[in-house]
């Protein structure tokens, strides 16, 4: 008896060991142990650095088809070296009772993102949401505010981006009436459209109702000022929009970039004085060759600089599409490039590629890597 309880105890202390190991390497594509023993479940990611700690928001998927839809909501993770991560529990659930709110269980609610305002001491996530049983057009960006990194998030709304304004960049040809054939919503894929983007003036159709917001991120300048990137007009063009001050709405500052590149996975981030963009093509969850571009301003001249992605599978961004491009603290030219291998049949198995972004000139550089360190 007293040897089975000790054979027993013995195990235990196994299994909480082989929970509690830590990890000294990223593995992209790998099952992702929490330190729960659990595959990280933060899909769409990106992640915040706060007071020396990391944060890694993201879609929180169950298995089955139904997880493509928000059924839990937006997952948080923390950590201090960026291989081991704790889970911190759900940041931002979704509405369980209300069939009413925007967010409530099985809409859409993909790739949040989470920056803190210093003025307001506010933590402030953005995401892109699709009300349940509406397909993709809605199209709006919605909004979440927390006292503490790790939620629990309040939400607060959702909607277009800058009804009623122009972006700084407008052609005259925006501004003449819109045809009655533009519809409000085609299907919002690459090659939905009857011609290219600006013949049909999306940008014209959505002004007053403010314009489309699907895939999505966030980015805070050295300055406090903070952007939101995101695919619009039916997915065809990119745009940046500033954000008001508490980071809470829009300033009505937005300019456009890359019409009819179809760029979606967008991520934005700075070195050395000059922006960044890493982005995918637009072909739903199946991956495709990743896009890259530069900038000497936030709001252009954009060049674009070709895919990032170095030798074999490079085509298909070694089957992942960008998710968030992460700075990491204190270490001189160190960016991460954050992708996700999606599962559309069984998301909750979707995995995480994470591998190094190098700078030759002004072009960023991912190469293949089974397995890494900083
Ligand atoms: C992808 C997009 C994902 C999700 C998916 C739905 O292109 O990047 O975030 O929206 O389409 O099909």
């Amino acid at each position: 008896m007293i040897r089975s309880l000790q054979l027993f105890i013995l195990a235990i202390i196994c299994v909480l060991n082989l929970n509690a190991q830590s990890l000294k390497q990223f593995t992209p594509g790998e099952i992702w142990k929490d330190n729960n023993g659990k595959h990280i479940n933060a899909h769409g990611g990106g992640i915040l650095f706060h007071q020396g700690v990391y944060y890694w928001y993201g879609e929180y998927k169950v298995g089955g088809k139904i997880g493509n839809s928000a059924q839990v909501g937006v997952s948080c993770y923390s950590s201090r070296d960026l291989y081991n991560w704790k889970d911190e529990g759900i940041a931002l659930k979704v509405n369980e009772t209300d069939p009413l709110s925007d967010i409530s269980k099985g809409c859409v609610l993909e790739r949040p993102k989470v920056i803190y305002n210093a003025k307001t001491h506010k933590y402030v996530m953005w995401f892109h949401l699709e009300l349940k049983d509406k397909g993709y057009e809605a199209a709006r960006s919605g909004v979440a505010v927390s006292d503490s990194p790790a939620g629990p998030f309040t939400y607060l709304k959702s909607f277009r981006p800058n009804a009623g304004y122009w972006p700084v960049n407008v052609q005259s040809f925006h501004k003449k009436p819109v045809a009655s054939t533009v519809k409000a919503s085609y299907c919002g894929g690459k090659g939905c459209l009857p011609a290219p983007p600006d013949s049909i003036n999306l940008l014209g159709r959505d002004f007053k109702g403010g314009q489309m917001a699907r895939d999505m991120n966030l980015f805070v300048d050295e300055d406090g000022s903070a952007y939101h990137i995101y695919s619009s007009e039916e997915n065809s063009t990119l745009q940046i929009s500033k954000l008001s001050d508490d980071y809470l709405s829009y300033s009505g500052k937005y300019f456009r970039l890359f019409s009819g590149r179809y760029m979606e996975g967008v991520t934005l981030f700075k070195r050395e004085g000059k922006y960044y963009i890493i982005a995918s093509d637009c072909t739903g969850w199946d991956p495709n060759a990743a896009r890259s571009a530069v900038a000497d301003q936030i709001f252009g001249n954009w060049t674009e600089l070709g895919n990032p992605a170095m030798g074999k599978d490079s085509e298909l961004t070694f089957h992942s599409q960008c998710t968030y491009v992460l700075q990491v603290q204190g270490k001189k030219d160190c960016y991460i490039y954050m992708g996700d291998r999606w599962n559309p049949e069984n998301p909750i198995d979707g995995r995480y590629i994470w591998l190094p972004v190098e700078f030759e000139g002004d072009k960023t550089v991912i190469r293949w890597k089974d397995s890494w360190r900083l």
